[in-house]
């Protein structure tokens, strides 16, 4: 059995065009009794017992999901103490880091666990669970400042800190870079797949470095509503060219959606914000128009001094069809409530078009004080 699922392993590192991470992918199953692969992906999950010395390990009474991950969970003690995972990474390469929360109990006397995620000694956020089966998604974008991150609880104002995984996913050189990266680190707040085809997100195999892109046909609170009249989702089978900065999967640049009536918009809530952020647009043009035919759209919201004069014309700024074109913002200031739409040029004989975007929230670098090994006390400012 364990050779059968080696081989399967190999086999993906041999898929072509796709460069083979895998062995230098993270993947920690907090709470798991055994480290195992997992047959949906590939991937080999290890278990965070050799690693994590506090806490116990809990068996989820309800995870309502299928993945072996969520069957269990690590729960710390409610005290003044900040656990720390601590990864190995190679100094001033890019990362993702990604903690995942998945509580699967009911609540005790009606609250569900609040507490503290730390990145070093950077505050990443308050994990606040409110849906016993939901799974909360902490991403982060960094620059290794070091040959090792420690990610930590702490601080829990109800109930006490959990945690369900941890993984850590080397990007590529080009991917995330920003002005900003000595001081700030990316959080990232929305990463959606326009007109994708299921609920269900993508990620690995189909993306290579492992992000999750959100469906738009995932229904949450004040999650892309506002949709305009004549908005349409298409898809296409064709192969496209993705090979730019950001290298988005083939398989989200495959879906887009359409303004129809010549305008597209949306509205979601971002977490933490208002806020400075590092946004991306990806498009590419997946509809075979006609010689006498044009798409040529402009930003209407948010209104940018630099960007919203300019008028996009995909498959002109892409070089061509079936091309990723990705304009990004390097420093936007955005409200906690972001409406966003796109409206066609007067002499454009398409609506709007738009694959996927991503938007990542700069959160300021604290310096790592000292050595945090393990278990640290701090003092807790809740
Ligand atoms: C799981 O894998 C880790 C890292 O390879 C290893 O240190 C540990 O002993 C393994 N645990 C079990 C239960 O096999
Ligand atoms: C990074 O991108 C370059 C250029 O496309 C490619 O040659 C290289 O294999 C990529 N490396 C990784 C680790 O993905
Ligand atoms: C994909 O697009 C075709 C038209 O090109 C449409 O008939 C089909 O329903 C679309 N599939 C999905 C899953 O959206
Ligand atoms: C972004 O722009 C604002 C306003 O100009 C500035 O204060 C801030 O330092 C810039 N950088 C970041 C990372 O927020
Ligand atoms: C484009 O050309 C075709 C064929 O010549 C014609 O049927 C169609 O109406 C034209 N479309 C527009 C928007 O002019
Ligand atoms: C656009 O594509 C054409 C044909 O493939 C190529 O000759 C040209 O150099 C490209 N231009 C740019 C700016 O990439």
């Amino acid at each position: 059995m364990g050779f059968v699922l080696q081989s399967f392993v190999v086999l993906l590192c041999f898929t072509p065009a796709i460069v083979c991470q895998v062995t230098e992918f993270v993947s920690i199953d907090c709470g798991s009794a055994s480290n195992y692969t997992d047959t949906s992906t590939g991937l080999a999950w290890t278990s965070d017992a050799g690693m994590m010395g506090q806490g116990k390990p809990v068996v989820v009474v309800n995870a309502n999901v299928n993945s072996q991950q969520y069957q269990r969970r690590r729960d710390f003690p409610a005290d003044s103490n900040k656990y720390c995972y601590t990864l190995k990474t190679k100094e001033r390469r890019r990362y993702l880091v990604r903690a995942t929360f998945l509580y699967g109990s009911p609540a005790a006397e009606g609250t569900y666990p609040k507490f503290e995620l730390y990145l070093d000694a950077t505050k990443w956020g308050t994990i606040t669970i409110s849906e016993s089966s939901r799974i909360y998604v902490n991403e982060m974008i960094i620059r290794a400042p070091s040959n090792s991150i420690d990610v930590c609880l702490c601080c829990a104002t109800t109930e006490s800190p959990f945690i369900s995984t941890l993984e850590l996913r080397p990007l590529n050189l080009s991917m995330y870079a920003t002005d900003y990266e000595d001081n700030f680190y990316l959080k990232v707040a929305a990463r959606v797949d326009f007109g994708a085809q299921s609920k269900e997100p993508i990620r690995y195999p189909d993306d290579p470095y492992d992000r999750i892109w959100d469906s738009d046909l995932k229904k949450r609170p004040n999650f892309l509503v506002d949709v305009a009249a004549g908005t349409e989702r298409i898809n296409t089978t064709k192969y496209i060219d993705t090979n730019t900065r950001e290298y988005p999967p083939v398989k989200v640049m495959q879906t887009a959606v359409v303004g129809t009536k010549g305008m597209l918009s949306y509205r979601l809530n971002l977490d933490d914000f208002p806020a400075n952020a590092r946004a991306f647009a990806y498009f590419a043009e997946i509809e075979d128009l006609g010689m006498n035919e044009t798409r040529k759209f402009k930003m209407e919201h948010p209104y940018v001094p630099d960007y919203s004069n300019a008028v996009v014309n995909i498959a002109e700024n892409a070089n061509g069809s079936y091309t990723l074109y990705e304009p990004s913002y390097m420093n936007i200031t955005l409200d906690f409530i972001l409406s966003f739409s796109f409206v066609k040029t007067p002499d454009s004989t398409r609506g709007p078009l738009l694959s996927a975007m991503e938007i990542c929230r700069y959160v300021q670098i604290a310096t790592k004080t000292d050595e945090q090994d393990g278990t640290m006390t701090i003092p807790c400012l809740v």
